[in-house]
């Protein structure tokens, strides 16, 4: 059987169960878009993302699949079969794809090599397997919950062979990929002992978005070197692909946020209450540095708590005046990589608070917690400068989020030359999150610098973020594949090869 084939045998529910319902418009994405709270109770999770598709879904007949958290089918309840708007199928994983499909294949090989091999990459043949099979339950989900000629987004590095699953059986069908991640060039995705597979995964949408141009590129040109595509121009952030007889797409669709959802928590005088709050209990200092991050190995959190270290060590900023609040939510706890990242940078933090911390007042304020949206907004209003180092990172919501937060036109953004979100924010203070040297010289010109100049940069990044709302980026992406025009309808949903 080729690997783009589904075996019904493999889901019995699908012959023996009830009828499936179908529905116009699917999701599917690793998780679905729900998380239970410590009561049991199922809440649509917080971000741009889940806000944004739900206001396109309600548009629509829609569903989203997805995995709901369990392994082993243990959880504290089934999630509801309805979120609103949308429906919702849950995928089950057992321990093993938990460990060796999302832990393993997606974040131990796809994710450190998608991120430019910050970490060495482990190619382990098990990993794949269960990559494969997971893919194929996704893709069956798809196939038996899409309505005749509908509409299928694909989110992310999970789920790159559903195209070509999908396609293989419900030609009738409109399918777009969305990779959040960055696509590496194509010298080091060949490393992939998969890489063909990917490719023919990929190439059987009708259109693919990645975070930038760049992104892009790297993906048109691993397509042409492997032989799957004729050699591509990108020109307006679009490429036309010509293959096996049909047309599909390759753009750069910058990801976003809700800018309106910020401005209506931002505007309130219980959150400009909260900021004043939160910076009278650091005890006011004079500068107030933040970081907000999965804590991941890609963040480069280590590298900012470094540069702030030296700066101390030398004398250059005094421990008396400023405050550095980092919050990194925990995430991937059991894939390598991630323990070691945490102990460098709880390492740093005790460093820094062993060495210029005086009693009841730390310089490093370090919360390993996830904090719900609403508290970070007063975060980001307090903060004078926002740190975002990444080392290299698809888009990077948090710095926009910064910048659509600071409605007094105020504050100052450090924001890495390998974060996405560079593409259209310029007016930040671009670094190299690999110099120190240059990231201490760039800390201190945030914090010094005059407000004049803080409103001038922060007023064209504002209006950047407000120009391009993750409403913004869903429509143009669904219009762009709306346009696509090969799609093989068909009356009845029926395969027509
Ligand atoms: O950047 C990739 C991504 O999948 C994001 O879309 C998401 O916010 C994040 O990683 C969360 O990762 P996980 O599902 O592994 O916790």
């Amino acid at each position: 059987m080729s690997l783009y084939e589904t075996p019904t045998e493999a889901n019995p529910t699908r012959q023996d169960g009830p009828p499936v319902i179908t529905h116009e418009f699917v999701v599917a994405a690793n998780r679905l878009p729900v998380r239970a709270d410590a009561e049991g109770q199922w809440h649509l999770s917080p971000g741009g993302l889940v806000s944004a598709l739900s206001a396109v879904m309600a548009d629509h007949d829609a569903v989203w699949i997805g995995w709901d958290g369990s392994m082993d089918g243990e959880t504290e309840g089934a999630p509801p079969s309805r979120q609103g708007d949308m429906a919702l199928r849950p995928i089950a994983l057992t321990n093993k794809e938990f460990t060796d499909y999302y832990e393993g294949f997606a974040n131990g090989t796809l994710w450190p090599l998608y991120h430019n091999g910050l970490l060495s990459t482990r190619f382990k043949r098990s990993w794949w397997s269960a990559y494969v099979s997971v893919n194929r339950r996704f893709a069956e989900e798809i196939i038996a919950a899409a309505s005749p000629n509908g509409t299928v987004w694909i989110h992310d590095y999970h789920l790159q062979l559903v195209p070509a699953i999908v396609r293989k059986q419900r030609p009738d069908l409109r399918i777009g990929l969305f990779l959040h991640t960055p696509f590496p060039p194509s010298q080091l995705l060949m490393r992939l002992p998969w890489r063909e597979e990917i490719l023919e995964g990929l190439l059987a949408a009708d259109l693919i978005g990645f975070q930038t141009p760049t992104d892009a590129r790297n993906f048109l040109a691993l397509a042409h070197r492997s032989d799957r595509a004729p050699e591509t121009l990108f020109e307006d952030n679009t490429a036309t692909i010509e293959l096996d007889g049909r047309r599909m797409k390759v753009g750069s669709f910058p990801i976003s946020i809700d800018v309106d959802r910020i401005n209506q928590i931002a505007n309130t005088p219980e959150t400009t209450a909260a900021a004043a709050n939160f910076r009278a209990s650091l005890g006011d200092p004079a500068h107030l540095l933040l970081g907000v991050d999965r804590l991941d190995y890609t963040k480069g959190i280590n590298a900012r708590l470094k540069a702030f270290l030296e700066l101390l060590r030398e004398g250059t900023l005094e421990p008396e005046s400023v405050a550095f609040v980092q919050v990194a939510t925990p995430s991937r706890d059991d894939v390598r990589g991630y323990e070691n990242t945490r102990a460098e940078i709880e390492q740093l933090v005790g460093e820094i608070n062993g060495d210029y911390a005086r009693l009841g007042r730390p310089v490093v304020h370090y919360l390993h917690q996830n904090l719900p949206f609403e508290e970070l907004i007063p975060l980001y209003m307090a903060a004078d400068v926002m740190v975002v180092t990444p080392f290299e990172d698809g888009m990077n919501l948090v710095a926009k989020e910064y910048v659509a937060s600071r409605t007094d036109g105020t504050g100052v953004l450090v924001l890495s030359e390998f974060a996405g979100t560079a593409v259209e924010l310029h007016d930040a203070l671009l670094c190299n999150p690999f110099d120190i040297a240059g990231l201490k010289r760039l800390l201190l010109q945030a914090i010094s610098m005059h407000p004049d100049e803080q409103s001038r940069r922060m007023d064209i990044m504002r209006r950047q973020v407000s120009n391009n709302t993750v409403y913004d980026w869903a429509k143009r992406f669904l219009d762009q594949l709306d346009t696509e025009p090969d799609r093989q309808s068909t009356t009845d949903g029926s395969a027509r090869a």
